[in-house]
């Protein structure tokens, strides 16, 4: 599992003491493969301690109050975005279209550029999965041909923070089919695709041991550092 890839994705919990805590806890040993996507505010403080730092958004706009410019992340030294969260498109109305801007100009400015993908409960209870994940990919990346900057995160909604996962099955069944899309669509052969969505220390193993998952997302279980230290020490 050496080679697959560790998101925390940390919203905007914490405490300006709980974030040195953390920093204590999860250490640089696992920076190879490790990816902290603290909030904004924090991002300093990560960076200071040689972690691979990600930002959870981005602005697509030119000029606009309370944003941060892709460029402006990247001379900060970050390299990843999170870009079409779920949280994003339901709380913030981001739209495939806007969620296209964030992504070109982010891998304009050398950022490589974690792009969320994922149906609603509803969508799967209907049998629209693919045809959801199809759309999202193709709006999300068109005139994109930098694969090397993109990843993609499978995180159906209805798995996240919600401690209901798909079966390993599915989950392995998706990243095939997101893999086969881009590589007729795009001819992209080598696209990283991540799974997210209530990863714990208890199934992150397993989720793994998935030859053709080649990360994780983690939201809530990267939170405490304790216990993201137990899932890290599964994992790596
Ligand atoms: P979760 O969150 O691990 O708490 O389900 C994942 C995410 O928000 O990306």
């Amino acid at each position: 599992m050496k080679n697959k890839l560790i998101v925390a994705n940390l919203k905007k919990s914490m405490s300006l003491e709980e974030t040195s805590t953390y920093l204590k806890y999860v250490n640089q040993i696992y920076a190879s493969n490790l990816i902290i996507c603290p909030s904004n505010i924090y991002i300093p403080y990560f960076l200071k301690h040689g972690y691979e730092v990600g930002i959870q958004n981005i602005s697509h706009l030119e000029n606009c109050s309370g944003e941060i410019s892709p460029r402006q992340a990247y001379e900060l030294g970050l390299r990843y975005v999170i870009v079409g969260h779920s949280d994003r498109r339901t709380l913030f109305h981001e739209s495939d279209e806007m969620i296209h801007q964030k992504v070109i100009k982010s891998v304009q400015s050398g950022l490589h550029v974690i792009l969320c993908i994922g149906e609603t409960k509803e969508d799967r209870d209907l049998l629209r999965t693919d045809r959801v994940l199809r759309r999202q990919l193709e709006l999300g990346l068109k005139e994109i041909e930098e694969v090397d900057q993109i990843i993609i995160a499978y995180e159906p909604v209805w798995a996240i923070g919600t401690s209901i996962t798909p079966s390993l099955k599915d989950i392995q069944k998706t990243s095939i089919f997101i893999k086969e899309f881009l590589k007729h669509k795009k001819k992209w052969e080598d696209v990283k695709v991540l799974y997210g969505g209530s990863v714990t220390n208890q199934n992150i193993s397993s989720i793994l041991k998935i030859q053709e998952i080649d990360g994780v997302l983690v939201g809530k279980s990267a939170v405490e550092g304790s216990s993201f230290l137990k899932l890290l020490e599964v994992a790596v």
